[in-house]
């Protein structure tokens, strides 16, 4: 295969590495703005994971008069303990409220007030109503709109395709090299920037609320470039997943009024967050829950408790939480309606990713140094906006907004800037990676691998964390990973090879899950969801900074030199309280 060979040679101004909102929006920008765009998916663009956010979008919209743009900031500084970069933080609550117009004027069916408004509802760390929301679908309705925007402005798709290599050389970005999934065959994407929205890692973890393929696959390739990840140690555990599926059960429903309960039928909130109650931010509540399931008081003694709607009527119920009332039903064969639904803390956003400045163009070390044309948005990126946690439906807005941020940066680069070459041989990165998967012999499966990472990954780095279960973990992860050079496929043909996908996305996993481990093992202190028993409260003399991490021939490289948190005079670090 040459470069210049038409079928797998494409000459592309932009592309976008994931479909999400994030990626969407992005491409919807830069095809607006005249240039020329590609759309490379894994997945189908509305089989995304955007599609699986249920309860909102956040902009303080002011429907109810005490809210603002500046309480929007500051719930969202405090969410994050404190970590969050406050310039980011700022642009985003400034831009949010437009973001949510633009989607109305799109055509987004968001459910409505008596007088026609924009609804709202109330969200856990959020002091007003702030969730602009289509009953509980809201990623899925956000998501096709976004996907009919880009068919009408026409984003070419490359729908079905796996990124296998960055082309980056002397820190300049010049593409990707990507497998067709559906008829085989390595595409080279000579473009002048690379957006990567690949969206979140969850699939790290056994129980998740993340679809099969939020696998993190552009934070490995990150890695393997010799790039650092930024606060890897922080991700959020959702009080609501499905018991033992981990499946999202939106926080729209606690918005709406349901309680959680305790095997005694306690609200046990109130002894964690006597004034927010069920509707204090995510890490507050995962963390009470698996307190009461620790203690004992898991209902029936087993590891979950209650989330009760019962109260809220059919009526309610079916208008607001369908999907919901849905999942809960085809799942667990519980009807919300009439019977309380198990739920249990599950893992569901990753606050760290690749890092960037505020322009989303991606940095490599702690001074800022930027990438040239290589940007990144949405979750897979760490523009450091919620820090150490991550405030409900502040994740679909900080898709969509720096999504069109980043759309909008990348126009501008493209006016500027012209191709770069190719590095000489350009596929001889993917084709390595696909002909090692190919040949191996050893006899190891990757779903073994994978089964057995997520189930350590749960149970040793999640909602309570100690130093000695994490050291216990590396060293598996790192047996692991050398089982894994060992790694033996069955089919070995070029059409939908799913074997093989899922043998790379393990590798993915096994990549960018020691970074998480290492981090959190670094971090002696407790802030956001990063909870350390041996090190309970939060340290800011030591540890009000983030973490930049490397994988290097010596093993893991952490860097927490980089502190750019600034308005530190209007928003300085309180003690923080529900
Ligand atoms: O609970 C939810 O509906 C999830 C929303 C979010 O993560 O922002």
């Amino acid at each position: 295969m040459k470069p210049d060979e038409a079928k797998y040679y494409h000459k592309i101004d932009a592309v976008v590495v994931g479909a999400g909102l994030a990626g969407l929006r992005a491409a919807l920008e830069i095809a607006k703005n005249g240039h020329q765009v590609a759309v490379v998916t894994k997945v189908y663009p509305t089989r995304s994971h955007s599609g699986g956010a249920q309860g909102g979008i956040a902009a303080a919209l002011a429907n109810s008069a005490e809210d603002s743009l500046e309480l929007h900031m500051y719930d969202t500084i405090k969410g994050s303990d404190y970590l969050g970069d406050q310039n980011v933080i700022e642009l985003f609550v400034n831009e949010a409220i437009k973001t949510v117009y633009e989607y109305e004027h799109m055509g987004v069916p968001f459910s409505r007030t008596e007088d026609g408004r924009i609804n709202q509802r109330p969200f856990g760390g959020h002091s007003s109503p702030r969730a602009c929301f289509s009953a509980d679908i809201t990623g899925h309705v956000l998501l096709h709109t976004l996907y009919e925007q880009c068919v009408k402005y026409n984003v070419h798709f490359y729908s079905e395709f796996q990124v296998f290599s960055l082309l980056i050389k002397d820190n300049v970005s010049r593409g990707v090299v990507a497998w067709d999934i559906r008829e085989g065959g390595l595409h080279i994407f000579h473009s002048k920037t690379v957006l990567l929205a690949t969206g979140g890692y969850g699939r790290a973890f056994k129980i998740t609320s993340n679809s099969h393929a939020n696998t993190g696959d552009s934070l490995a390739l990150i890695l393997e470039n010799g790039l650092p990840l930024e606060d890897m140690e922080f991700v959020q555990f959702h009080p609501t997943g499905l018991y033992k599926h981990g499946i999202l059960l939106s926080e729209a429903a606690r918005g709406e009024g349901a309680y959680i309960l305790n095997s005694d039928g306690e609200r046990f909130m109130k002894k964690y967050a006597s004034d927010k109650m069920e509707l204090a931010p995510r890490d507050v509540v995962s963390r009470a829950e698996q307190t009461e399931i620790n203690e004992g008081r898991g209902i029936n003694g087993e590891g979950y408790v209650y989330l009760d709607m019962r109260h809220l009527g059919e009526k309610k119920i079916m208008e607001r939480l369908p999907q919901v009332w849905e999942l809960a039903l085809n799942y667990l064969k519980v009807n919300g309606i009439k019977e309380p639904v198990p739920i249990q803390p599950t893992a569901h956003y990753s606050m760290g990713g690749i890092p960037a400045n505020i322009n989303t163009e991606v940095i490599k070390d702690a001074k800022g140094t930027v990438v040239k044309g290589l940007y990144t948005a949405g979750e897979a990126s760490c523009l450091s906006l919620h820090g150490a946690n991550r405030l409900g439906t502040n994740s679909l807005q900080d898709a969509s907004t720096f999504g069109r941020i980043a759309g909008k940066n990348i126009s501008k680069f493209l006016v500027e800037n012209g191709y770069e070459a190719l590095p000489s041989n350009p596929l001889d990165v993917a084709k390595a990676k696909i002909s090692s998967l190919i040949d191996g012999i050893g006899g190891e499966r990757h779903s073994k691998i994978r089964e057995e990472l997520q189930e350590n990954m749960t149970k040793y780095v999640g909602v309570f964390r100690n130093e000695q279960d994490m050291l216990k973990l590396l060293k598996i992860i790192k047996q692991l990973q050398e089982r894994y050079k060992n790694v033996t496929i069955d089919d070995k043909g070029s059409v939908y090879n799913l074997d093989l996908f899922e043998a790379y996305e393990v590798g993915n996993l096994l990549s960018f899950s020691e970074i998480i481990v290492e981090g959190a093992i670094a971090r002696k202190e407790s802030r956001g969801a990063h909870y350390r028993t041996g090190f309970p409260k939060r340290d800011d003399e030591n540890w009000l900074k983030h973490t930049l991490a490397w994988k290097t021939e010596d093993g893991i490289k952490l860097d927490h030199s980089k502190k750019p948190i600034i308005f530190m005079d209007r928003f300085p670090p309180q003690e923080r309280k529900y």
